[in-house]
């Protein structure tokens, strides 16, 4: 058991996970100043004000004064195992290149995908390992990384055990989801994304499922990439196999993806940038999480998705890095939630909200993202004076660990 007290800000969100992380205000945050927790190494068994601690709490308890303590930071989208790099692109990019073009001469993730197939795997593993270690410095403390660079049989089983051989290193410090993403792009061996899901996507799947390493499947749904009836395919082959889903869903074009995402039961529906306001009227009555990935839009240069109707829709929203050697290039997702707050003139708790409680649910994971008693014991820790001071000083690292 551990018990910390005089913590400057303990953000428990309790309010927020109340409202199911949705028409948030900044009350919502439900702030205890000079709080104090009890918990063990899986749950919270105790929280409140450092003076109204139990006594039998007293003597074993560390002070973290001018610290807050937050439910923990999650990550709730990456694709964080790739070979080589896009440098090349981005300054194409910068020249007037469109994204779309560059993929259309088999740039993009085709290009990642030949320079992930020439790395060797140990290469892959230190490479993802020490993404990993950065995105845990800043104070995230659950990452998923999805893969998807391999585009064939082999190398994406390969991607696959990898990522579940980090989830084991990193345990329990730092949670890692898995993410089977296979059906990121069509290899240009293939006559169309049927040949190409019927032929690797969903047997490789069959294959991975009893090792029970797959935390969840994801899709890029969108125009040329994969259509209706292979995300479908995709969600009823994981669903018989006890794996739920994730979808990128109307990024670059309005595809009807949120649409499909909730009738199917996406866990989330990520990017958004393109949805239209009857997506955004079906999100809200569904339990299926908007992630927005704003880093994208930034790092592209595109209109930024319609966050504000989504929220004031009472739709649930998380943001997330897209970490990506492509369309987002950038591991931080407490510095993408600070620029994003302001662009999308998002509140503090929504925001705070988008990296914590909705993030997790984005994951399937339910019982964490408030300091709740009963909820998981899994937080992260600032030294900075409020939780305002965090978001206010963009891009500074303020994460500490205690261990
Ligand atoms: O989420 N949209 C699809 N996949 C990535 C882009 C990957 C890349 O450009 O390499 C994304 O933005
Ligand atoms: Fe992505």
């Amino acid at each position: 058991m551990k018990i910390f007290k005089n913590i400057n800000e303990l953000v428990t969100l309790s309010s927020a996970h109340a409202k199911d992380g949705r028409n948030l205000n900044p009350d919502d945050l439900s702030i205890i100043k000079d709080g104090a927790i009890v918990f063990d190494e899986h749950k919270i068994l105790w929280v409140g004000e450092t003076k109204h601690l139990p006594e039998q709490y007293q003597a074993k308890a560390i002070s973290l004064a001018g610290h807050v303590l937050t439910p923990e930071v999650v990550d709730s989208h990456t694709h964080a195992i790739f070979g080589g790099d896009r440098a090349n692109e981005y300054v194409e990019r910068l020249n007037g290149v469109s994204y779309e073009d560059i993929a259309r001469r088999g740039g993009g993730i085709l290009l990642t995908m030949n320079q992930t197939n020439a790395a060797s795997s140990d290469e892959l593993y230190q490479t993802a390992k020490k993404r990993i270690q950065t995105i845990a410095s800043y104070g995230v403390g659950t990452i998923e990384v999805k893969s998807g660079y391999g585009l064939n049989f082999e190398k994406e089983y390969e991607l696959s055990l990898i990522i579940d051989r980090l989830k084991k290193e990193f345990a329990p410090h730092v949670k890692i989801l898995n993410t089977y993403m296979a059906a990121h792009d069509v290899p240009k061996t293939f006559k169309s994304s049927h040949e190409y899901m019927k032929e690797v996507v969903i047997p490789l799947l069959e294959k991975l499922a009893p090792l029970k390493i797959i935390d969840a499947v994801d899709i890029f749904h969108e125009k040329n990439y994969f259509d209706y009836a292979d995300t479908t395919l995709l969600f009823e082959t994981a669903k018989r196999l006890g794996i739920p889903g994730k979808m990128h869903a109307d990024e670059l074009n309005d595809n009807n993806g949120a649409t499909l995402g909730a009738k199917l039961g996406s866990l989330s529906c990520d990017h958004l940038l393109k949805i239209s306001d009857a997506g955004i009227e079906v999100l809200k009555n569904s339990q299926t999480v908007a992630t927005l990935l704003p880093g994208t839009a930034f790092f592209l240069g595109k209109p930024l998705a319609p966050a504000k109707k989504l929220l004031d829709a009472g739709v649930k929203v998380a943001i997330a890095s897209d970490y990506n050697p492509g369309s987002c290039h950038c591991d931080n997702v407490l510095l993408v939630a600070s620029i994003s707050a302001a662009q999308f003139k998002m509140n503090i708790a929504q925001t705070w909200c988008g990296i914590t409680l909705n993030a997790a649910h984005a994951l399937g994971l339910k019982n964490q993202g408030a300091l709740v008693v009963g909820m998981s014991s899994r937080f992260s820790i600032f030294k900075a004076e409020s939780l305002s001071h965090i978001s206010y000083h963009w891009g500074h690292n303020f994460s500490v660990k205690l261990t």
